[in-house]
């Protein structure tokens, strides 16, 4: 049987101003924590190794799903010792790692979290634990109160984890972009182009140009990479990324703003090298479905 809890998330522009906040409210000072969030390719959910240096390890499995507004998350956590990651590793594969620096308040059974986190910057979370922050009315209600108090502005809301604001950066995305680059088929062109796309589940799909002595045979790395992202049982996209060996900033052909766009829409993002655009801008005025109805 799994734990509940009601959490919310929200970027934090001040972190100082909000811990001052914190204190007069009365909310009580933890002190500091160092975290490292190892997470494993899961079939149901999510699932964490998480680390804190001398205060142990633990393998929480959860899920929660993707909303600005207070959300209830289930979880199960399991006592674990460092060496699970490796055979978790092993098993599943890791998708991602998340260190952060975590300063730790607690107000009425919430805990609020300040957390500066390594690649993305500083963010607040409330986790009102069930039944410590009261019954779930209660806990919506003193989460509700804290965003006030603290003065949480909407456009700050987040709706994903931390470790799905890695996943959809430029960072994870090109790289799985390059190394699909370096096994490019290319012998024609010698233009080794990789693209990367990330999947509804998390996952992220990759893809080279592979081409052919019939010129026109020849597919690009965005449907390589489409073509991967279907075969794994996928239609939706969070994000892209193309890279070329030869030019540091790609822009993907007329038919690959079009595949793409089948399986993503304007506003996802697009990372092409050094750049960040959307589908909607690569190709303003699409054929969509609409024009079938
Ligand atoms: N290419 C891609 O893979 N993606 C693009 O969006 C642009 C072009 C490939 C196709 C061909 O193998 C080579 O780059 C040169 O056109």
């Amino acid at each position: 049987m799994g734990n509940v809890n009601v959490e919310f998330k929200a970027r934090d522009p001040s972190p100082d101003r909000t811990a001052s906040r914190c204190l007069a409210l009365g909310a009580a000072d933890e002190g500091e924590l160092r975290q490292t969030d190892t997470y494993f390719v899961a079939r149901r959910g999510r699932l964490k190794l998480r680390s804190q240096g001398g205060l142990g390890s633990e393998l929480i499995a959860y899920s929660r799903p993707d909303a600005t507004e207070a959300r209830e998350s289930t979880y199960i956590r399991a006592a674990a010792s460092d060496p699970v990651s490796e055979a978790l590793d092993a098993a599943l594969g890791t998708t991602v790692v998340v260190s952060k620096r975590r300063r730790l308040f607690l107000w009425e059974g919430v805990r609020i979290h300040l957390d500066e986190v390594d690649g993305l910057g500083s963010f607040i979370e409330f986790e009102a634990v069930l039944p410590d922050a009261g019954d779930l009315e209660t806990a919506r209600a003193k989460v509700t109160r804290l965003r006030s108090e603290l003065g949480i502005e909407a456009d700050a809301l987040v709706s994903v984890g931390y470790a799905d604001l890695l996943l959809d950066g430029p960072r994870f995305l090109l790289g799985a972009a390059a190394a699909a680059m370096r096994n490019a088929y290319a012998p024609y062109s010698q233009f080794k182009v990789g693209a990367a796309v990330r999947g509804a589940s998390g996952a992220i799909y990759a893809g080279a140009n592979v081409e052919n002595v019939a010129y026109p045979q020849g597919q690009c790395a965005e449907a390589s990479a489409l073509g991967a992202l279907v075969t794994a049982g996928e239609t939706a996209i969070t994000a892209v990324a193309v890279v070329a060996e030869r030019l540091e900033v790609c822009p993907p052909c007329g038919g690959c703003r079009q595949r793409l766009s089948e399986f993503g829409d304007a506003s996802t993002p697009v990372y092409l090298g050094p750049t960040t655009t959307t589908l909607g801008e690569l190709l303003p005025g699409a054929f969509d479905r609409e024009a079938l109805a």
